[in-house]
């Protein structure tokens, strides 16, 4: 048994995400953190909300809400459709938290004492329209890397490039609009990453089977020019971490708070330490994660994230961690995704176009678009979302495969031999043969699963249920019981067992329609299946079910054309 920690990517807290963002990280990292859980390892789960920076404030301000309230309000929001999600978090946190508070500061202390961060008189955007600074997200303008327009004062969306708000061209402010910006001194913090560059790079060369797709950004941003440049960590707003030298305070830093992505990533620890808090233990039982001195040293730790989050999860994250020079546990193996696209364009939050988290859960239940999600999760490229692909997923490989089987086997039984497992007739090839190939396909899962390649995970899953199926089509027990009603009674004894493996397997994926199943065939043992003849036998002759309600409702070309332009951004 090993110790798994997973963290997802924390979500801003700023408005409610879309399926691109669920599938990005939240989804997939559940998905392994129940597998896992599965296998019999212990499994700490982490995430929480992203709460300060400038999004959150600018959109505290659109609402008209004080941002702390604002916070507190969207939090819960994001909490209750995780949970509708099924999202297994062992702790859904706050950046804001008090936790977070204490190790952002503690971090900068320590990095601080080390000689990693610089105090900067730098230049600032100010805006004379709104008589402020614009940091991050306060201003916009176009990108000086790749030319896209609607560049943020942090980061270029389109090229991923990290920037800062003097970089931008044809600046404006994005709260009034006005281009009538001046640059002034102020003083801040920078973190000396570029000093650390060998470190990191010593660090990324030694990391073995990350996708590429995460080894290749970080390494583009370590070697080209740039990247790895010294950052400001400060920032002249009012909400956020205010900035402090451990305990003390910092001589000239009055008024100013950290940096958003300084504190979030900080914040996937902090979040282990608000759950001990909340569970009534001590420290040692979240050090224990994150302390290699206090026993994390045997710790496995996977994050997940979209691909525009790698530079700060390869880079600026492990400089905090190693440049502190105490033993905080890094990270061992970062999943990254590519994008989902809607329709074959852009999710738009202003225009309505897409599924946005919310609305996803009010027209169909979550465990279809875990399954539609997670078979389509953007790994090796991006993917699109189409409500034609979506039902065809619902429909073929739920409705018609998996939900199918169980109907079809239940309602035999029942009408045949009652609702118990019926107890003549024995095993032949047949069932051998179906059993080796099931074999040979959970190896498989198991394998994609553990190398979180959960697309093709998936496509293991369901040609697992697919031999079910097509064991149950040759076998005909409804044919073969008029002549011999003790072999289909063997069929139906090895079927319901196949339902039964079936919920288990799926269980990563479905949640829902497996604790239904389960409830249906009367079981408690949900043990994943180490051994298979064995799991094949767990419910004995004897044993009493019930026929579960329709699993899964198909889609109707009404309902989907009603979909479709429910959400074209045009309604
Ligand atoms: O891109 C985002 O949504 C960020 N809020 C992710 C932060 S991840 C972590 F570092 F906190
Ligand atoms: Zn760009």
């Amino acid at each position: 048994m090993s110790r798994i920690l997973i963290t997802s990517a924390l979500p801003y807290i700023n408005g409610i995400k879309h399926l691109g963002n669920l599938v990005g990280s939240q989804l997939p990292s559940d998905a392994y953190a129940r597998f896992m859980r599965g296998r019999g390892h212990e499994v700490m789960f982490i995430c929480a909300t992203d709460e300060h920076g400038t999004p959150a404030e600018l959109a505290a301000a659109k609402a008209g809400v004080p941002v702390a309230k604002f916070c507190a309000d969207m939090w819960q929001v994001q909490k209750d459709i995780a949970d509708g999600f099924r999202l297994s978090f062992d702790y859904f946190g706050r950046s804001s938290s008090q936790r977070n508070r204490n190790l952002t500061q503690h971090f900068a202390g320590k990095l601080a004492d080390n000689g990693l961060i610089e105090e900067v008189s730098e230049k600032q955007v100010y805006s004379n329209a709104d008589r402020r600074y614009l940091p991050d997200r306060y201003i916009e303008g176009t990108c000086p890397n790749c030319g896209f327009e609607n560049a943020r004062g942090d980061q270029c969306e389109n090229c991923t490039k990290q920037l800062n708000p003097t970089d931008l061209i044809n600046a404006r402010s994005a709260i009034s609009g006005s281009t009538d910006l001046e640059v002034r001194e102020t003083k801040h913090l920078y973190l000396r990453q570029s000093a650390m560059r060998d470190d990191l790079d010593k660090w990324i060369d030694k990391q073995e089977g990350w996708p590429i797709l995460t080894t290749s950004i970080a390494k583009k941003w370590l070697h080209d020019g740039d990247g790895l440049r010294d950052r400001g960590i400060t920032r002249d707003l009012d909400w956020g971490v205010s900035v402090k030298r451990g305990t003390e305070d910092w001589p000239g830093m009055e008024g100013k708070v950290f940096y958003v992505w300084f504190d979030a990533p900080i914040e996937y620890i902090a979040a282990t330490a608000e759950w001990a808090d909340a569970n009534g233990l001590d420290d040692m039982a979240w050090e224990s994660w994150w302390r290699t001195d206090k026993g994390a040293e045997d710790v496995h730790y996977v994050q997940f994230m979209g691909k525009d989050n790698v530079p700060f999860h390869t880079l600026s994250f492990p400089a905090t961690i190693m440049g502190s020079g105490e033993p905080w546990k890094l990270v061992d193996f970062i999943k990254s995704y590519n994008w989902l696209t809607y329709e074959g364009g852009k999710f738009s939050t202003s225009q309505g176009r897409g599924i946005f988290m919310n609305q996803a859960l009010d027209v169909m239940p979550s465990d279809y678009w875990r399954w539609w999600l997670l078979s389509n999760a953007p790994e090796s490229s991006d993917s699109d979302f189409t409500w034609e692909s979506f039902q065809g997923g619902v429909n073929k490989d739920l409705a018609d495969v998996l939900g199918n089987f169980v109907s079809r086997v239940t309602k035999f039984c029942r009408s045949k031999f009652g609702e118990v497992v019926p107890e003549s007739g024995a095993y032949g090839e047949a069932e051998a043969a179906v059993t080796a190939e099931i074999a040979k396909r959970l190896k498989a899962y198991e394998k994609y699963m553990e190398a979180i390649e959960i697309r093709k995970a998936t496509a293991e899953l369901r040609a697992i249920w697919v031999a079910g199926n097509e064991y149950l089509q040759s076998a005909a027990p409804w044919s073969v019981y008029k002549t011999d009603p003790d072999a289909a009674a063997a069929v139906v004894r090895f079927a319901l067992n196949l339902i039964r493996l079936y919920a288990v397997l799926s269980s990563p994926f479905i949640p829902d329609a497996t604790a239904k199943i389960l409830d249906a065939m009367g079981v408690e043992d949900a043990g994943w299946p180490d051994d298979l003849d064995a799991a094949l036998s767990t419910l004995p002759a004897g044993h009493a079910f019930s026929v579960p309600d329709v699993l899964f409702a198909k889609i109707t070309d009404d309902r989907r054309v009603e979909l479709e332009e429910q959400f074209s951004g045009t309604a």
